[in-house]
């Protein structure tokens, strides 16, 4: 069973790990997880930083900015995907989808508006596996990232 579990002591090695199995191209689309994981030490407050596990086995890491201020006043209060990354052993197996839906039951939960992320456009991926998620392009684009949005019935 896919569960987003906090980085603990026992999984930390493994979550560091992970990033090292993308390919060179996927490296230049997501930060390491050890600086993703700085940046939550040092922004606690907004930072909500969980490990992908299917069971005991740690496939992945995503990390949200909790009810991101960047997001336009008319779709607040809303998360932003910082960080996503499934491990390229444990890519195109369905763990992707399944992260994106456990994310929206918690906005969902949340009573939230809106979840973003944002992409490079330099390849067809990621960006069409958010399009396949059901984000929609803003159209705006910032420092080389296009940013993509999911509205919530409320
Ligand atoms: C993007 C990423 C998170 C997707 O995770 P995943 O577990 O492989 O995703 P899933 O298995 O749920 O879905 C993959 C889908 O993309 C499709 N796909 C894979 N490679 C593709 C490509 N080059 N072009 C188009 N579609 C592609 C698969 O066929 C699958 O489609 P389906 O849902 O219709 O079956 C993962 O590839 C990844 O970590 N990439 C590197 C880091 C990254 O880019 N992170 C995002 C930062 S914004």
């Amino acid at each position: 069973m896919i569960q987003l579990k906090e980085v603990t002591p026992k999984n930390l090695k493994s979550c560091l790990e992970l990033y090292d199995t993308l390919d060179e191209n996927q490296k230049k689309q997501v930060a390491p997880n050890a600086v993703s994981l700085a940046q939550a030490y040092v922004h606690p407050n907004i930072a909500w930083p969980r490990v992908i596990v299917d069971d005991d086995l740690v496939v992945g890491f995503i990390m949200l900015e909790l009810h991101a201020d960047e997001i336009p006043e008319y779709n607040q209060p809303g998360h932003y995907i910082w960080r996503m990354m499934i491990g390229k052993p444990y890519q195109n197996k369905g763990y992707g989808k399944k992260t994106l839906d456990l994310i929206k039951n918690k906005c969902q939960e949340e009573g939230l508006k809106s979840l973003y992320v944002s992409c490079t456009m330099d390849h067809k991926m990621p960006y069409q596996f958010y399009i396949n998620n059901g984000f929609k392009d803003t159209g705006y684009e910032e420092h080389g990232e296009r940013y993509l949005k999911l509205l919530f019935d409320q």
